[in-house]
């Protein structure tokens, strides 16, 4: 079993590729094709009640704001009943929102609107475990057998305890397994190869159950009016599967049954290996700070969650696209078009664009470029579009800190959305709120942002427009990177779908840079946005010119 989430998942490289299992309707419902997604952190979008946390009415107010953005997707963290000491995935129970996020009145006046607006209503299924609050868990913790002993994993007495099993004060002889921090018990699933006396196979009937009770929890907010789950930690559900045999198993038998029954719902996957949740039946999966590499070498510079050295979108220009570039490469190959890989310009979890040295609209500019020029399913974690920054030396605030050790405060990406610069910049009218604003005194602010055509906020606008005037641009054209060998700077990189095709170029680097285009000769190349960069093609190759964080779409004709 794996010691954490984080770090037991890098064992999973090491596995074989999964076999597919048969398919179900290609890439999920047709929307998707088009649409672009935008995370909400609920705790701090906007509060509409004064009591210094966001809620569903506040998201309400703020709907015309993501619709002038061009989003047609939004994906909330839990909202469920929760005591928050993971802040809200630590569920106490999925058929209840937490009453400081509204009531279910409230989530149905968001949904309505939201789909009056043209935009879907994404919600999140923490599917692996609950709070050690949950009813469930209390009466699975009794030795007289109940509805609810095989809810988790119990060991049958208190001397055996394996790395991951938690012991406590139980009137059960038995310690517990958990799925992330301690007070997060696993739900019984099953395993793939039970090797413990305590072990239930996948058939069992306490994993069964546990089966049904997932789709009754997912029809539940479906028949509501909700468009969907990204279900967190998706991977994690049956254990001991190095080779997610029957994890994929699970989660295709869950495909199956939600499309026939909700054919324009849609399952994201926190499993961050598209190639394998795909096969699972998922959607979309994101490519991200864990499993697959490539993610951090990127993005991830000195301040953030996951510190690291330098990467790609560094002033100093000494990093390289490479790692990246083979393995999404190789997992939107793999995914083809039955699902979408994201690449997310951030989440809750990690670091945002602005972070450390990256810290200047002109660099956040060509990192946007970049993320909204990418074959897959964008997703913008709020206020990425105004250049938010990651906050450093924040306190704990639910639990915020991870147990991995050299990581920082995820609390740095969960700071309130800044409206504009009014009290806690228009975010809340309370007097305490749920983290501080951005301490420094110019932060971006949505407000200011607007009245000014070249700021971050409307170039990102602009961005999103164009990936719907351009198709190639978009969720499904194709991409391919230009960069060989030691051409690590600028990023170059053709879209394309049917006749159309585009050129893109990124220089996330603090000095000029050129880039020999080949194979090109006779073409024209028609400037769609430039910023510093040109295509000279008077002789035989074409050759790029763009200067320091200078980025180029132009059109091929
Ligand atoms: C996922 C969530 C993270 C949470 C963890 C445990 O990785 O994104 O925020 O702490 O699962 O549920």
């Amino acid at each position: 079993m794996f010691k954490h989430f984080w770090v037991g998942i890098w064992f999973l490289l090491l596995t074989p590729a999964m076999a597919s299992f048969s398919q179900g309707r290609v890439g999920g419902p047709v929307w998707l094709e088009k649409a672009v997604f935008y995370q909400v952190y609920p705790q701090t979008f906007k509060d509409s009640d004064g009591d210094g946390i966001g809620d569903l009415n506040g998201l309400r107010q703020k709907l015309d704001y993501l619709r002038s953005l061009g989003i047609d997707a939004i994906w909330m963290n839990p909202i469920f009943k929760s005591p928050f000491r993971d802040a809200g995935y630590d569920v106490e129970d999925y058929y209840s929102i937490a009453p400081r996020y509204g009531t279910e009145e409230d989530l149905k006046r968001l949904l309505d609107e939201a789909h009056a607006k043209g935009m879907k209503v994404v919600l999140d299924l923490v599917a692996g475990h609950t709070s050690d609050q949950h009813p469930w868990f209390k009466a699975s913790q009794q030795k007289k057998r109940n509805a609810y002993s095989d809810r988790y994993v119990w060991t049958k007495t208190t001397g055996q305890k394996p790395e991951n099993y938690v012991s406590g004060s139980f009137d059960r002889n038995g310690n517990y397994l958990k799925n992330f921090f301690s007070f997060q018990p696993a739900l019984n699933f099953g395993f793939a190869a039970p090797a413990q006396s305590w072990e239930q196979p996948v058939d069992a009937e306490g994993p069964r159950l546990m089966r049904q009770e997932l789709k009754k929890i997912i029809a539940y907010w479906m028949d509501k009016g909700v468009d969907g789950f990204r279900v967190d930690m998706a991977s994690s559900l049956i254990k001991n599967d190095p080779g997610f045999t029957e994890t994929q198993k699970l989660w295709r038998e869950m495909r199956n049954w939600f499309e026939a029954k909700y054919p324009e719902g849609v399952l994201i996957a926190e499993w961050s290996n598209p190639k394998q949740s795909v096969d699972a039946g998922f959607m979309i999966d994101f490519m991200m700070h864990f499993n697959v590499p490539g993610y951090p070498s990127m993005f991830f510079n000195s301040e953030g969650v996951f510190p690291r050295d330098t990467c790609y979108f560094d002033a100093r220009g000494i990093g390289n696209p490479f790692e990246f570039i083979h393995h999404y490469m190789d997992q939107v190959k793999g995914v083809g078009n039955r699902g979408y890989v994201s690449i997310p310009t951030a989440n809750h979890d990690i670091n945002r664009p602005h972070a450390g040295s990256r810290n200047t609209p002109e660099q956040l500019k060509v990192l946007m470029t970049f993320l909204l020029t990418l074959k897959g399913i964008p997703f913008i974690y709020y206020g990425d579009e105004i250049g938010m920054r990651y906050v450093p030396a924040l306190p704990d605030k639910e639990g915020s800190v991870l147990e991995i050790p050299g990581t920082q405060n995820r609390a740095g990406s969960r700071t309130p959305m800044q409206w504009d610069n009014t009290k806690n910049a228009g975010f809340s009218e309370a007097d305490s709120i749920y983290l501080p604003i951005d301490s420094k005194r110019f932060y971006p602010n949505v407000q200011g942002q607007e009245k000014n055509p070249g700021s971050l906020l409307n170039y990102t606008r602009h961005l999103i427009n164009l990936r719907k005037l351009y198709p190639a641009l978009g969720n499904t054209g194709q991409i391919q990177f230009l960069n060989k060998g030691s051409e690590t700077y600028p990023l170059v990189y053709e879209r394309s779908l049917e006749s159309q095709r585009l050129i893109i170029v990124i220089n996330p680097s603090g000095r000029d840079a050129e880039f020999v285009i080949k194979g090109y000769d006779g073409f024209e190349f028609e400037e769609i946005i430039t910023d510093k960069a040109r295509i000279m093609s008077d002789t035989k190759d074409s050759i790029i010119y763009v200067g320091t964080f200078g980025y180029g779409i132009f059109l091929i004709k």
